[in-house]
């Protein structure tokens, strides 16, 4: 297992180009399942889910040519089983479910670990996809649909949901008749799905509003798609700059959906500037200010980027609260970042964070992607060596997040265990 060692307190000066997104190219390859046609997916980023979801589609019958930030797939002989192998080191893949179940009329997804059927985190797709006339039941930890042809329905999400939008959507494009989803997602990676399979041929029509009305077609065509730019890893280069002090230019920035993130930076003290080279982020003369953030659906401010304002907030001159509103249990960088010198207080589903004037350099431990990328942040931050274990999550999800970051200054070290 890989660890990163980070020398901290040196201020990222340089440009940095963000990757395509993890969020948008998950969805959009599962949704090679729908297509007739050979197909090449541009801008996917090199990560570890990405190289899971294609082992996942290779296992499911579609061929796969993977090279750099291309993905090509045509279809073979579809198979309707994705395994407990794949699908428990990442919860996305059972978004394979809608379009197997609208292609094939039959799916057998295992459960991600410990998940009840009816339960969280599944419940809405699967109650969605009910409506449009498939039947489930649970074997040996494993979810079996069937359909005989899905058709369309009203349906209307109890909560919202980003993975329930996209698979409801993806089962929706080849349904039979008219699919109104109503508390539907609004989050630009939905946004990017939906253009996706409208460039195919879809017919769609409201996304990015919380009604998606989508028309059944017979088949999807196309040739070829460019995955949107990740506004979370976006967010977090944004972060890098503001918490070192430096001076960053970003690169394929998706600025316009970033709204919020870039409003809660620049109240923290930041400045952010959309130039004709890029998008131009550095920290104001004041330095970093204490805000109150809560996490929502999009618009609101993205729970992916929680963990890492709470670095910033970690360093403020003032005292911060954070309110987490999407995920339960999302505060385990909390001990992390107190190993490094943080005073963050956590009560329920909120935090509150005091201020201090440095972090310190510190053995920690990674606990999942957005919390690693707090932690890496915190690392550039503090003064002295810190060392984070378990950085396997970031692999997951931050493509060669320690090549871009040095590029720009950074002192990082990956070493092998
Ligand atoms: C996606 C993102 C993830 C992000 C999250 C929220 C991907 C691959 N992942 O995850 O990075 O943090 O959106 O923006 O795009 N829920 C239910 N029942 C369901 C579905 C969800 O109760 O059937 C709950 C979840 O437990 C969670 C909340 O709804 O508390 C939001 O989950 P959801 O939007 O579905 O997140 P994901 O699509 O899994």
């Amino acid at each position: 297992m890989d660890k990163f060692v980070i020398e901290g307190g040196v201020p990222l000066h340089g440009t940095v180009t963000v990757s395509g997104s993890k969020n948008a190219a998950l969805p959009i390859l599962f949704a090679a399942i729908l297509l007739d046609d050979p197909f090449t997916f541009n801008n996917v980023p090199r990560l570890q889910d990405i190289k899971t979801t294609i082992k996942l589609l290779e296992l499911l019958g579609i061929e796969v040519e993977h090279e750099e930030h291309t993905v090509k797939t045509r279809l073979g002989n579809l198979l309707p089983e994705a395994p407990y192998d794949l699908v428990r080191t990442m919860r996305a893949s059972v978004l394979c479910l809608g379009p197997l179940l609208t292609r094939l009329g039959r799916a057998r997804v295992s459960l991600p670990g410990g998940c009840a059927i009816g339960a969280r985190p599944v419940d809405q797709h699967l109650k969605g996809l009910e409506q449009m006339g498939a039947r489930f039941d649970l074997d040996g930890g494993d979810i079996i649909g069937r359909a005989h042809k899905l058709h369309g329905a009203k349906i209307s999400f109890d909560l919202t949901t980003v993975g329930g939008t996209e698979n409801l959507l993806m089962a929706a494009v080849l349904a039979e008749g008219e699919t109104i989803l109503e508390n539907a997602a609004r989050e630009p990676e939905v946004v990017d799905l939906a253009n996706f399979l409208v460039s195919c041929g879809a017919n769609i029509k409201g996304q990015g509003t919380s009604v998606i009305h989508i028309e059944g077609v017979k088949a999807l065509h196309g040739l070829n798609y460019a995955i949107m730019p990740d506004r979370i890893e976006a967010g977090t280069f944004l972060a890098a700059a503001g918490i070192t002090n430096g001076k960053l230019l970003l690169k394929n920035c998706p600025l316009a959906d970033m709204e919020t993130v870039v409003a809660r930076l620049e109240e923290m003290g930041m400045d952010i500037r959309n130039t004709s080279d890029g998008v131009l982020a550095s920290l104001g003369k004041t330095g970093l200010h204490g805000i109150d953030v809560k996490t929502q659906p999009y618009p609101g401010f993205p729970t992916d980027m929680q963990a890492q304002i709470m670095a910033l907030m970690s360093i403020a001159s003032s005292t911060s609260m954070i309110e987490e509103r999407i995920f339960e249990n999302r505060f385990m960088h909390v001990q992390e970042l107190a190993r490094m010198g943080a005073q963050i207080k956590i009560s329920g589903h909120s935090a509150m964070i005091r201020g201090v004037p440095h972090l310190i350099g510190a053995q920690v431990m990674a606990s999942d992607l957005r919390a690693s990328a707090s932690l890496v942040l915190a690392g550039l931050a503090a003064q002295g060596t810190t060392h984070i274990r378990r950085i396997y999550h970031l692999d997951r999800g931050y493509e060669k997040l320690e090549e871009k970051l040095n590029a720009v200054g950074a002192r990082i070290t990956r070493v092998s265990q």
